[in-house]
Order: C-alpha cells, then sequence, then structure tokens
C-alpha cells in the first residue's frame, strides 16, 4: 500500500452525510483514477458512509491506495448485522420511519455495494461492522 487516509463518520450526522465519500470521490479524479472506476467507488463509499450514520453508532472509513487496487475499509461501533445474507437482499432495510422520511432506507445500500466491488469481505458481530471493498485497477 502506498497511501493511506482515514475519516471519521459520526452515527446520526445528516449534516455531513455524503461528506467522506465526496472527498474521496475528488481524490480519485485527481491522481488520474479512470471514470467508470471513480463512479463505482463513489457509490460503494457513498452506501458504506450513510450506513455507518444511519445504522451504527460511528466509526471510520479508510481509504488506501496502490498501483494495482483502491480499497475502501469501514469499521464502525455496533449494534452489527445479525444476518448478512438478509441484509444483502434488495428492500430490505431496519431504517425507521424517521429516516425513510429523509429518503433513506430503500434497502438498497448492500446490493449495490455488492454490484459495484471487486471484492467484498463483511465481518459483523454485536460489537460492530467491518466492511472491507476492493476495486482493481485495470
Ligand atoms: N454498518 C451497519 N451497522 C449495522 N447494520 C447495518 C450496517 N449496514 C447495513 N446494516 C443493516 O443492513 C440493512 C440493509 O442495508 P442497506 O442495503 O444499505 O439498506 P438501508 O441502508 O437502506 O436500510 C440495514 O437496514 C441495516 O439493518
Ligand atoms: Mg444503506
Amino acid at each position: 500500500m502506498n497511501y493511506q487516509e482515514r475519516f471519521p463518520v459520526e452515527a446520526g450526522d445528516f449534516a455531513s452525510a455524503g461528506e467522506v465519500s465526496a472527498t474521496i470521490k475528488q481524490k480519485l479524479k485527481k491522481i488520474g483514477v479512470a471514470q467508470a472506476l471513480v463512479r463505482r467507488v463513489a457509490i460503494v463509499s457513498y452506501e458504506a458512509e450513510l450506513n455507518m450514520i444511519i445504522h451504527s453508532l460511528g466509526g471510520e472509513m479508510v481509504l488506501e491506495l496502490s498501483p494495482r487496487e483502491i480499497r475502501i475499509i469501514c469499521d464502525d461501533v455496533g449494534p452489527g448485522i445479525p444476518d448478512i445474507s438478509l441484509a444483502m437482499q434488495e428492500g430490505y432495510s431496519t431504517a425507521p420511519e424517521s429516516i425513510r422520511m429523509m429518503g433513506f432506507g430503500a434497502g438498497m445500500g448492500l446490493p449495490n455495494i455488492s454490484k459495484n466491488v471487486d471484492d467484498l469481505k463483511i465481518k459483523s458481530d454485536p460489537s460492530g461492522t467491518r466492511m472491507e471493498m476492493v476495486f482493481f485497477i485495470a
């Protein structure tokens, strides 16, 4: 790995929701990553960031760059995902009405993450969730 940057993500912070993923997107654009790949990373990091804001008690996102791959790691504090395969299904969401009113909670985040990564690892227990998302650079 040649480069690493860490970004804190605060639970419930809707005022700055999407800022971390926007920063990551700008950074990748600036260093000349292909547009289609930037787009995929932006979708994935936005969904992962929002999930931490909505569903976790907060954590951090880490961007790691090397010549061969882009890696996004999300590490948060509880409550974790009790059934990951259920959570991966399109339309499944535990977001409450108050969150849906803000336009979130369609249950498409994890399915979209899964569609747009080259490799995805999710580890979760009641103390927190760790997602590692890898994109290969052609
Ligand atoms: N970081 C997380 N911590 C705890 N639960 C999560 C986390 N990310 C996702 N989940 C669970 O997985 C479900 C599906 O996530 P997602 O597909 O992004 O849908 P949505 O965010 O719209 O609810 C969420 O409703 C939630 O129950
Ligand atoms: Mg989501």
